[in-house]
């Protein structure tokens, strides 16, 4: 039995399948539409999600199987001391997956020691969120043909930003990838990232602050919103909240076939008149994270259709 904790739990190959597993359903959803019939999807979810959950939901419901969860920590036993290892041993009864976030880095981790059905991690503190990361892929190939050859920017919290660190992990194992992190001084991408991942295996990077100094050179813009739940001081969030806010005059700077991507939910940093701008990508991305979750479901099942 499979679990997903991180983009690395899959080969560059078995990603590819993945990859074009997701690509066939989306070319042809009718096939997939009973491959999951009597099947139980569990989403536990300890920390608010709009997407990740409902896109999870959706995808189960799309192959034909039926999903019940939580998604508060306040609405689940949690509330009264239970812990994760326990809840997991209890929902391995009811379910035949399931798909956890949890505020802790480290807790879908926890739950797939002791869990007798695949437990994806959903997103766990500012740790990792790999089907955030699995949705960019697939954006990535769908919309630039390729996952070798191009310079990404990833804009603003990179200390903080789950989705940056697990995206960071997944592309630095394709050839000639380039890394433009944009940040502000105290929301950099951490130490570990840049000398375990980056420097290790003599990728090239660089870190710079302004976005208008890199703009011309980027085949993929990924913003990030900064992520006030994970300060210590809602000053230091205030002051950093809009450091960055793309418009289309800075879009102007960018090629042409440059593409914005962004996790979702966005706030300020991506200024709603860029909504228009064919090269906006971020709600193309919301809709591969469906097919993407889809071909996941199927492939941590087993369950093969011809
Ligand atoms: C991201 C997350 O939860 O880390 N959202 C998502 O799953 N699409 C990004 C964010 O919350 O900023």
């Amino acid at each position: 039995m499979r679990h997903l904790m991180s983009p690395l739990d899959f080969s560059v190959e078995e990603l590819d399948q993945l990859l074009d597993l997701a690509n066939d359903i989306e070319k042809h959803p009718e096939k997939y539409a009973h491959a999951c019939d009597g099947k139980k999807l569990a989403t536990l979810f300890y920390e608010p999600s709009t997407r990740t959950r409902l896109s999870f939901e959706a995808a189960m419901m799309n192959l034909g199987g039926n999903i019940f969860g939580f998604s508060s920590a306040a609405s689940s036993s949690a509330a009264k001391g239970e812990s994760v290892s326990d809840t997991i041993r209890m929902i391995s009864c009811y379910a035949d997956i399931c798909a956890m976030r949890h505020p802790k880095e480290g807790a879908p981790m926890v739950a797939s020691a002791v869990s007798s059905i695949p437990v994806i991690n959903a997103g766990d503190g500012g740790h990792q969120h790999p089907t955030q990361t699995l949705t960019d892929l697939l954006t990535i190939r769908s919309l630039k043909g390729r996952l070798n050859h191009l310079v990404i920017g990833l804009c603003g919290d990179l200390k903080f930003g789950r989705t940056v660190h697990s995206l960071v992990r997944a592309l630095a194992r394709y050839e000639n990838v380039t890394f433009v992190f944009i940040s502000p001084e105290e929301l950099k991408i951490p130490s570990y990232i840049k000398e375990d991942v980056l420097e290790s295996s003599h990728i090239p990077y660089k870190e710079v602050e302004r976005i208008e100094d890199v703009m011309p050179v980027l085949d993929i813009l990924y913003m990030t919103r900064v992520q006030r739940e994970r300060f210590f001081n809602e000053e230091d969030y205030v002051r950093l909240k809009n450091f960055y806010i793309l418009n289309n005059k800075k879009m102007k700077l960018a090629k042409e076939d440059m593409i914005v991507m962004h996790p979702l939910p966005r706030v300020n940093e991506i200024s709603v008149e860029v909504d228009k701008d064919p090269r906006a990508a971020y709600f193309r991305q919301v809709q591969y994270g469906v097919y993407v979750r889809m071909a996941l479901i199927l492939t941590l099942l087993e369950v093969k259709v011809c």
